[in-house]
């Protein structure tokens, strides 16, 4: 008799891999693709990556790599020359100078936090991430067996963690804080004088900063405040995380880096060298063009247009009754408000108390979907993406104005 695989018996998943949630983005865009594939025309205001194409000149150098053969393993962490085009970044960003040994590039940013989460988080480390969070955040640290301090923040606060807050919350064993700016998912962003006064708490303790700068280009209103210029001292206990996936559309290529003290930045490589070794060699010499060129004028473009669908989606958002929405000066998130419609009987259903209600009903009823901020750590408002075109994001606020029209 050939051997088959037990199915009858119960799986035995680890007990860290049972603890962490899927991505509730990831399962929208799931359901969305299973709708659209029987026919059915929804709008997703889901998706977290930009929807204009990869720039001309970053493309070209991933044709280049494959033409010459780029095509084999890179050292672990990445090329060299990548190393160098990200230092002189860094260096223009920070006025730091990171050496070879400081950076590691990475599958994605994802990659870079879930390295830093495995390589330096022990079990039973508290990480302290306010809410709303970037849903992959907590998972990350409880798949390093440590205990995500989540910091609920509110509307009236602009969603950002005061010092107080944060002091409240520190113990002896606070290990890391996780910093983004512009956030996803609320495109807040600190300024100058609130990192000022994150860093004084810092110094009183020793627990490291983890600054996610994804969002870095994506800025409309204000001076984006870099964490490492306001607080270049703590520089020796921060983990810069980066790449080119918002900033340059380039999602699925798959680039991301960190940057940090060499011990901290080794110990991720180890890691790495286990398990992924390096992104594709054809993404790592396209991310070279991507870092040696200037793509001011594509960004601009892009931030442009960002810009308007914001400014409209504010406004068509403020004008539903029970809903508010603050501007977010950056990203491509916002991240309205839906307490006012809770208990109300909507035109094709209701009464409802949560988002996750009130987002399934959308996608229901008019096959529109947003993502419920319970899975953000924010019960009561809503995760919507505007990068999608401007005649479906107009689509999409109409059909919401419709279904979201209080009845009773
Ligand atoms: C705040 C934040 N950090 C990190 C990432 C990961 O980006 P990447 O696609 O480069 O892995 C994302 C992607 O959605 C993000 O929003």
């Amino acid at each position: 008799m050939s051997a088959q695989p037990n199915v009858s018996a119960k799986p035995r998943i680890t007990r860290r891999v049972m603890a962490a949630q899927p991505s509730a983005s990831m399962a929208l865009e799931a359901r969305i693709g299973e709708m659209r594939a029987a026919g059915e025309p929804v709008i997703s205001f889901g998706a977290g990556e930009p929807d204009f194409p990869t720039p001309d000149a970053i493309k070209l150098n991933g044709h280049e790599a494959i033409d010459t053969n780029l095509t084999k393993y890179t050292p672990a962490g990445g090329t060299v020359a990548l190393h160098k085009a990200i230092a002189a970044r860094m260096k223009a960003d920070t006025g730091l100078d990171y050496k070879n040994s400081q950076i590691t590039i990475t599958n994605g940013g994802k990659e870079a936090i879930y390295l830093a989460m495995q390589a330096l988080v022990e079990a039973g480390d508290e990480v302290i991430i306010p809410a709303p969070y970037w849903v992959s955040y907590p998972e990350m640290v409880r798949l390093a067996d440590g205990v995500p301090v989540i910091i609920p923040t509110t509307v009236k606060e602009n969603f950002k963690v005061t010092p107080e807050v944060l002091r409240a919350h520190t113990t002896p064993k606070t290990r890391m804080f996780v910093l983004v700016s512009p956030s996803n998912p609320t495109g807040e962003m600190y300024t100058k004088n609130e990192l000022e006064a994150i860093a004084e708490w810092l110094r009183g303790n020793d627990a490291l900063i983890l600054t996610d700068e994804l969002y870095d280009r994506i800025v409309y209103d204000g001076e984006y405040a870099r964490w490492l210029v306001v607080a270049p001292d703590l520089a020796d206990r921060t983990i810069v995380v980066n790449g080119l996936s918002k900033s340059v559309a380039m999602t699925g290529w798959r680039i991301g880096f960190a940057a940090g003290p060499e011990a901290y930045i080794k110990a991720m490589v180890k890691v790495q060298g286990h398990s992924t070794t390096h992104p594709s060699s054809i993404s790592q010499h396209a991310a070279l063009k991507a870092y040696t060129t200037n793509l001011d004028a594509e960004i601009a473009k892009m931030v442009a247009a960002f810009r308007e669908r914001r400014d409209w989606i504010v406004d068509a958002l403020c004008e539903i009754p029970g809903v508010t929405c603050l501007t977010p000066p950056g990203a491509f998130y916002v991240f309205p408000d839906l307490t006012g419609l809770y208990g109300k009987t909507l035109k094709y259903g209701g009464p409802f108390n949560s988002t996750a209600e009130i987002a399934g009903y959308l996608l229901d009823k008019v096959k529109v979907g947003i993502i419920h901020g319970e899975a953000f750590g924010a019960p009561g408002c809503a995760r919507m993406s505007y990068a999608l075109g401007m005649d479906k994001i107009q689509e999409g606020l109409k059909r919401m104005y419709d279904a979201l029209t209080i009845v009773a």
